[in-house]
């Protein structure tokens, strides 16, 4: 426990979400001459890879905005580039795999430049000529918020024991109908936060949030002052519909973006917003009260999304359950789409077993897509992924997710020592694993299909695990 423990922390503060953007940043062509310079070559590439988060008041630990920033680093920098640690980006650029927009990335040409200027020994070159360090806008990074809301109380977040969930309603009540396009968080316990997860509900439910449902709607147990509210299928049912009515999340790595284009997800007239925070003691005590900020569209959008996620509810009913010390557990579920949809972005979730999950398309006529693939998952860095070109999923194709899960000492983020045998649960230190296709259907109606279809998805799993056919995993006590 002792040595695996610092690992799992020292993961947890790497949490973290940017929050400006860079105003305009000077990128001048890498010049060919022998020996790169700070001036010429190295800044450029710095200020417009690395700068946006090694900045003071941002989740990195040292700036990277000047000469000597970099200087003091150089050796470091090439190693961590090298293996591409950093910049970090998690989705495999590969053959029969989408590309996604705003990729971090560094080319092997600019991975060459580094490894060169700094072997010859890191010269400046002309300063005067050098770029100047990005300026960014304060505060929030997707620009100024229509909303701000604080969290309507502190919670307090003890040194240790077991992880809190905490269902918090945001009074919004707006007379009017609105459209999201993007929520960003800043938390005031980034370490403790483990995720945020946002929901729209009428005004007046309030009052149905339990602390400790897993979803607003749902409770699967877990024995804490919340209670049970109903079991089995009726109430997965109704987290289902809540977790279609989700607006998005916060996890840790998670860079806030906008929707895209003409993509927003609908905020009823007389809604509230409903943050479920998983919060996880560090062995400090904190106090977590963060912000939110929330944009709307200008115009009614076009179209919402759906999250298609595989397996459904993080998991819960694929009978995850790892014994000690195996290297290579598999998770596997697949789903066929009742109705065309178009795809737009992906994103996927697991704890800390979790090394490897792919999610892949097969279409009725046989041709695949790969969907996302990660074969480093990291918890500390979680991100959704945007498609660079939107792509239509025909009627019929088949939705396959794959995640492998190492319980071994090998696996760089194990948090227990000795290994033990870990369910699917809601602690961090259980397993969950799922992964979610961000899609948009052609009809409204072809949205309650989808739903339905889902929901009959996840039943069939439910009652397989149920009847003790799954692979032993039960409903947490
Ligand atoms: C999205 C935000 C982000 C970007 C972009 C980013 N970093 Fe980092 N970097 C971090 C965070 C957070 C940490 C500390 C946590 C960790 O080590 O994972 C870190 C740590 C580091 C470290 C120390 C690693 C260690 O093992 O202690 C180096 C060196 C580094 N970054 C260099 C770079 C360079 C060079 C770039 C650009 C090519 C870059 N980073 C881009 C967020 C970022």
């Amino acid at each position: 426990m002792k040595n695996r423990l610092p690992i799992a922390f020292s993961l947890l503060t790497a949490l973290v979400a940017f929050r400006a953007q860079p105003d305009a940043v000077a990128v001048s062509v890498a010049t060919n001459t022998a020996t790169p310079t700070f001036a010429a070559d190295i800044a450029p590439l710095i200020y417009k890879n690395c700068s946006v988060c090694h900045r003071p008041g941002q989740s990195a630990p040292f700036s990277l905005l000047s000469y000597d920033d970099v200087k003091k680093r150089g050796e470091f920098i090439v190693k961590v580039t090298a293996r591409r640690y950093m910049p970090p980006w998690h989705a495999l650029n590969t053959a029969g795999f989408e590309e996604f927009r705003d990729t971090r990335k560094l080319s092997d040409q600019e991975l060459s430049m580094l490894k060169t200027w700094v072997d010859a020994g890191m010269p400046a070159g002309d300063m005067a000529k050098a770029p100047a360090p990005p300026t960014f806008t304060s505060g929030w990074s997707l620009g100024a918020p229509d909303l701000v809301l604080t969290l309507p109380n502190t919670i307090n977040i003890p040194a240790e024991g077991p992880d809190l969930y905490r269902n918090v309603v945001l009074p919004i009540d707006q007379a009017d109908a609105r459209w999201i396009t993007a929520i960003d968080f800043a938390p005031t316990a980034r370490r403790e936060v483990h995720h945020a997860l946002f929901f729209t509900g009428a005004a007046n439910m309030s009052s149905q949030v339990g602390d400790n449902d897993l979803l607003p709607g749902l409770n699967l147990g877990g024995g804490g002052r919340g209670g049970r509210r109903g079991g089995g299928s009726a109430a997965a049912a109704t987290a289902l519909d809540a977790a279609w009515g989700g607006v998005g999340g916060w996890v840790p790595g998670i860079t806030p973006k906008f929707f895209p284009e003409g993509i927003a997800q609908p905020f009823p007239a007389h809604s509230n917003l409903v943050v479920q925070l998983h919060l996880h003691p560090s062995g400090k005590p904190q106090q977590e009260r963060g912000q939110l900020a929330i944009y709307f569209a200008k115009t009614p959008p076009a179209r919402s999304l759906t999250a298609v996620q595989v397996p459904p509810m993080f998991g819960y009913a694929a009978g995850i359950d790892i014994p000690a010390g195996e290297s290579n557990y598999k998770v596997h579920d697949s789903y066929v789409l009742p109705v065309d949809v178009d795809a737009f972005g992906v994103r996927g979730h697991a704890h800390y077993l979790a090394r490897e999950m792919k999610m892949v398309a097969t279409l009725p006529d046989g041709t695949t897509r790969g969907l996302l693939w990660i074969n480093d998952w990291d918890f500390g860095w979680q991100d959704s992924y945007y498609y660079k070109t939107p792509f239509h999923l025909p009627k019929g194709t088949r939705i396959e997710t794959d995640i492998v899960y190492d319980n071994t000492p090998a696996n760089p983020r194990q948090p227990n020592s000795p290994v033990k045998r870990v369910k699917w649960g809601r602690e961090s230190f259980d397993e969950m694993g799922s992964m979610t296709l961000m899609a948009s259907t052609m009809t409204p109606t072809d949205g309650d299909t989808l739903r339905t279809s889902m929901n009959q998805h996840f039943r069939q799993q439910l009652l397989v695990m149920m009847m003790g056919r799954g692979r032993g995993s039960r409903p947490p006590q």
